[in-house]
């Protein structure tokens, strides 16, 4: 009611309510210029005058209206990687909005949170410190629980799996030790005392260095499963996460699904598996991670990561809905429980650091509502609420957003590479880094295996045999190097520079052409924004234009950076027919940022 007293400048709007409604769901019909929404719970009744807010913002027709809506998924939760220092690990926004909670930011985080459906979120970063659980801290997630409630948003917390000895001085946190488990007990019982409708749990266990079951001899079904009945009588749930690997394995693609297979069936019915949408991790483009079409018996959620961490952090102008549409063409909706976003939030006064960043937080929440939605309308209608509905400036840049992942994708690593990012950071291009010394998987080589034959990664059944974790006839297709999808080539197989691709050119060429089309596509999103100066105003046109200006030159960086190094390999010529680079290699490999992973660079290449 509040909502719509406030912004709502239609005819008059009747909130009733209706048992049969699904849970969030919302009927709207307006007739004779009265609308009336109807739900069964109050959430659904905000849905609803979210949706006729939404309308009106984008000038819409509001006067003949019949709506019936429901979301996908009950469970549409943001992940903030937030420290209890004030940093957020890959957070590119400034410093955490929780560190020290301002009632009116958060009253705007919650009611932007609301206005696209998404009703949870996780206060703390996954490689959580133990205090998250300390009394001071629960402290505070009572006071942001209380000021997000009325928007429907339930607060989680995430937990050290080795809180028990770090915390509660115990001399093991092993979860089938009664007073590991009598520890929990006890402090689930303080959180709900503080948090009654406290969501529960996520969990990222013996992961990256992170304590879990296994130092301890026993299974993530043990933990997961430990945590989850603790939960059960509070009615909190455990978000178990897949992401693991270990330097020792021959293939990282294939770890999470080793490891989580054999305990499929094996979890409580409150565990939910929170898997990232790719086997590796948050790439530019991956497949999907194959764990969602091959467990049966246990509840999955999908991980995406809003902050841009691999895709030019809050630099680049990366819309992400084409890439999540892209994963849910392989894995149907209904295969998945939930949806989970790592969250871009941060405390700068444009909430994401990129003012189009914002659309990928908006984004995840309209396809965490509905993810049949189109890429281009859910663009549509970010840019008619955020900057105008004159369609001189939606229509082009509607076009610049659903093209600019697939663009990021053509400058950074197009035909299937992934993770040749900087030792550093994980913003610019260092294909060479591999220092002695470093995990072999967390250097560029082991992913693209560039030498005198070829690029890539071979997992057919000749390889590491990754292709076998994905279900037939997809599997058969990927083992193929004729019937592999060319945006997937390097991903799956070793390509011989000379092949043939589909376009008639060699590999060699198609892998400098696609370099070299990102550029030109980034050039071009920065040429169409500089015509849209009548429909912004000037401190938004001037904020965009920097980045714009940012991220074309970083494509040109990446492309040279790429190709040069990849060439000494080939050793094959830049074809004729496109632009050359303009850097040396020895120029590119002498360019380094300095950037911690808590914070954005404030510029990229510059030289
Ligand atoms: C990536 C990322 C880390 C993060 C990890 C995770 O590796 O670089 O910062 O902690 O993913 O998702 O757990």
């Amino acid at each position: 009611m509040d909502e719509l007293k406030q912004h709502w400048k239609g005819g008059p709007v009747v909130l009733k309510r209706q048992k049969s409604i699904a849970k969030d769901g919302y009927t709207i019909l307006t007739e004779g210029g009265k609308s009336t929404i109807t739900a069964s719970t109050d959430a659904g009744l905000m849905y609803g005058a979210f949706h006729l807010l939404r309308l009106q913002q984008m000038g819409a027709d509001v006067d003949h209206l019949n709506i019936s809506e429901k979301p996908a998924y009950d469970l549409r939760i943001l992940n903030h990687w937030d420290n209890p220092n004030g940093t957020v690990e890959r957070g590119f926004a400034g410093r955490s909005i929780f560190l020290n909670p301002d009632a009116q930011r958060l009253l705007i985080y919650a009611r932007a949170n609301a206005s696209v459906g998404i009703n949870g979120t996780v206060l703390n970063n996954v490689n959580a410190k133990p205090e998250a659980l300390s009394t001071e801290s629960l402290q505070k997630a009572k006071y942001i629980a209380d000021l997000l409630r009325p928007y429907g948003i339930h607060v989680y917390l995430s937990v050290n799996f080795a809180s028990p000895i770090k915390l509660g001085g115990l001399a093991t946190a092993d979860p089938l030790d009664k007073s590991v488990v009598a520890w929990w007990k006890k402090k689930v019982a303080e959180i709900y005392q503080l948090i009654p409708d406290f969501g529960g749990f996520l969990v990222k266990a013996n992961s990256e260095g992170e304590p879990g079951p296994c130092d301890f001899g026993r299974t993530h079904a043990d933990g997961a499963n430990m945590l989850a009945d603790v939960l059960k009588k509070h009615g909190g749930i455990v978000m178990w996460r897949a992401f693991v690997y270990n330097p020792q394995s021959s293939d990282r693609a294939k770890q999470a699904y080793e490891e989580f297979m054999p305990l499929d069936g094996q979890f409580r019915s409150n565990v939910i598996i929170q898997i990232k949408n790719g086997p590796v991790d948050f790439q530019p483009r991956e497949p999907y991670s194959p764990l969602f079409t091959s467990m049966q018996k246990t509840p999955m959620m999908v991980e995406f990561q809003i902050t841009q961490e691999y895709l030019g952090a809050a630099n680049h102008l990366v819309f992400l809905a084409p890439m999540w549409q892209e994963f849910f063409d392989y894995v149907k909706p209904g295969q998945v429980k939930a949806m989970a976003g790592v969250a871009n939030i941060g405390d700068d006064t444009n909430w994401c650091g990129h003012h189009f960043a914002q659309a990928n937080w908006y984004a995840f929440g309209r396809l965490a509502w509905n993810p049949t939605l189109k890429s281009e309308t859910i663009a549509d209608e970010w840019l008619r609420q955020t900057f105008t509905n004159d369609n001189r400036m939606v229509k082009p840049m509607t076009k610049v957003m659903t093209e600019s992942r697939e663009a990021a994708v053509n400058y950074m690593m197009p035909l299937g590479l992934h993770h040749i990012f900087a030792g550093g950071h994980h913003y610019g291009p260092e294909p060479w880094y591999a220092p002695a010394g470093v995990r072999r998987d967390w250097t560029p080589p082991y992913y693209h295996r560039a030498d005198a034959e070829g690029l890539g990664f071979d997992r057919t059944s000749k390889g590491t045999n990754a292709v076998e974790q994905y279900p037939q006839p997809l599997s058969t297709q990927l083992n193929d190097i004729a019937t592999c999808p060319e945006i997937f080539l390097t991903w799956f197989h070793h390509v011989p520079w000379t092949y043939k691709m589909r376009s008639g050119r060699t590999f060699w060429d198609e892998l400098c052409h696609k370099y070299d089309q990102g550029v030109q596509e980034a050039r071009q999103f920065l040429a169409t924004w500089d015509a849209m100066q009548p429909y912004v105003d000037k401190q938004r046109f001037d904020e965009v234009q920097h980045k714009l200006r940012i991220q074309a030159r970083d494509a040109v960086w990446w492309r040279d950076a790429c190709l040069l190094y990849f060439q000494t390999f080939s050793q094959l010529p830049i074809p004729a027919d496109m632009e050359h680079p303009v850097h040396n290699l020895d120029e590119m490999k002498k360019y380094s940022i300095r950037i911690t992973m808590y914070e954005n660079p404030p510029y990229g290449y510059t030289k």
